[in-house]
């Protein structure tokens, strides 16, 4: 009877593992219903890997059961399958938004590139199973960059979560099985629908084929600061607090290569801890040869949210600041409509030798892309907009794409696919040959982004700007 029931056991374990390798082993996608099954499995402690301070850095976090003893979590890095000759790496944990559970954090160093990396993660000595990524070249590489996932577990959100996660993880099994050389994913925002219910972040983290293997940087969304939740969920490097935190999470900036990514909380109220963010991230990186900005609220965007106050008062404060510090690119989402901009550079939409042939030469100014959704939730909305800013769109309710390649030639080769037709709806490639960094000659930019704000009441910072240049003027002498 003993052996009977083992073996039942064994015959039950081994068709639990095919059945789930029946959804992931072959090149073809998950059906629907496959996914159905899956996603009954599935909980809110998978891992999320952020890219770390540099390349040479990955974050991790996670949710486990509240563990009493107060153990650090830890993760194990192995360049062998077998997790032989691992190293260890020690983090820290914060109680989460469950009573029942932890946040864990833990950052791993000292990555090289082109390499597989095996880890386990977990608490107390209970790990989780072995799962690896791979790192590429540092110098030459690419990101996948998606937005706007907010899954949601509301009757009244149209499909049910099974649908909208399903359609998530098509839009990264299209991306990873035509690039197979992605080193991270970056995100633009509205991660989840609420930002206070487990059940989103259950669907967030479902496709875990790919979040257990390659790691996601993403900005704070308006539907993420509906709730407080998206800072339990995300391991993030070099976070700028500034003057006001928020409980949601805030503004944070990281290296990969030769590129700066400053990751901006555009619904931060307080223009000048954003300000702040982006000149610390540029000053602390004098070297890099490319800048690229990623917010959510789509301030050169392709839909109505484009031109709502909110979002314009983003454009006015944060526009200049991003030009003063000479970025590439700016990446945004919010609007749930693919899109990109021409060059922009105060304020003025630039016509840039090459732009029509998708090909530019050391531009001037920076260009805006919009995302569209990533769970069926892409918008088509009645009408088209013309607006001035805009020199492609594509209007569908698919979910798209975008990949963007950084080449140790100057090149920034930017292409974006349609997940259902699987078809290129835009390409454009930026060529830099002079990576010198050109701060502005501007004193006055500040005064750009106050003077829209507060109108005749700017003559209150003149007169506060005259005392303080008295006052620093007495004890310099
Ligand atoms: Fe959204
Ligand atoms: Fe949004």
């Amino acid at each position: 009877m003993k052996m009977l029931k083992k073996a039942v056991a064994v015959v039950l374990c081994l068709a639990m593992a095919l059945s789930f390798t029946a959804i992931y082993s072959s090149a073809e996608y998950v059906s629907y219903e496959d996914w159905v099954e899956y996603y009954k499995t599935c909980d809110n402690k998978g891992v999320i890997m952020t890219p770390g301070s540099d390349e040479t850095e990955m974050n991790f976090c996670w949710h486990s059961d509240r563990n009493w003893t107060g153990a650090k979590p830890v993760v194990r890095l192995s360049k062998n399958s077998d997790m032989s000759d691992y190293v260890e790496f020690k983090g820290t944990h914060t109680f989460s938004e469950q009573a029942s559970q932890r946040s864990n954090n833990v950052t791993a160093t000292g990555l090289e590139e082109n390499t597989t990396y095996y880890y386990v993660y977990g608490v107390d000595g209970e790990f989780s199973d072995v799962a690896s990524f791979k790192t590429h070249s540092f110098d030459s590489f690419k990101f996948l960059f998606i937005s706007d996932v907010q899954p949601s577990a509301s009757s009244s959100s149209g499909d049910p979560i099974e649908k909208q996660t399903y359609l998530w993880n098509h839009s990264l099994e299209v991306a990873f099985d035509k690039n197979d050389d992605i080193s991270f994913i970056v995100n633009g925002g509205d991660v989840t629908a609420t930002g206070s219910d487990t059940a989103e972040w259950v669907g967030f983290l479902s496709p875990k084929k790919y979040l257990n293997s390659y790691p996601m940087a993403a900005v704070q969304g308006n539907h993420d600061k509906k709730g407080t939740q998206y800072k339990y969920y995300f391991n993030n490097p070099n976070v700028h607090l500034g003057a006001s935190p928020t409980v949601y999470g805030n503004g944070y900036w990281f290296r990969y290569g030769d590129v700066l990514f400053v990751m901006v909380n555009s619904m931060k109220i307080n223009i000048f801890d954003n300000y702040a963010l982006v000149k610390k991230a540029v000053e602390a990186n004098p070297d890099a040869k490319w800048r690229v900005a990623v917010m959510h609220y789509d301030i050169y965007g392709t839909g109505h949210h484009a031109v709502q106050e909110e979002t314009l008062a983003v454009r006015r404060s944060l526009a200049p600041v991003l030009e003063h510090y000479d970025f590439d690119l700016a990446l945004t989402g919010h609007d749930h409509i693919y899109g990109r901009s021409y060059f922009i550079d105060d304020s003025k939409v630039l016509t840039t030798p090459g732009f029509d042939e998708g090909k530019v030469v050391d531009p001037q100014g920076l260009m805006y892309l919009t995302a569209s959704g990533s769970r069926g939730n892409s918008r088509m909305d009645g009408r088209e907009y013309d607006y001035e800013w805009i020199a492609t769109q594509y209007r569908s309710l698919n979910n798209c794409y975008t990949t963007i390649e950084i080449t140790d030639d100057g090149r920034l080769i930017l292409e974006s696919v349609d997940t259902i037709t699987e078809k290129v709806i835009d390409e454009f490639e930026i060529v830099k040959t002079d990576y010198e960094f050109k701060e502005k000659d501007n004193d006055n930019y500040l005064e750009m982004i106050i003077k829209p704000l507060v109108g005749e009441y700017y003559v209150i910072f003149e007169i506060l700007g005259d005392l303080f240049d008295k006052i620093a003027s007495i004890f310099s002498r």
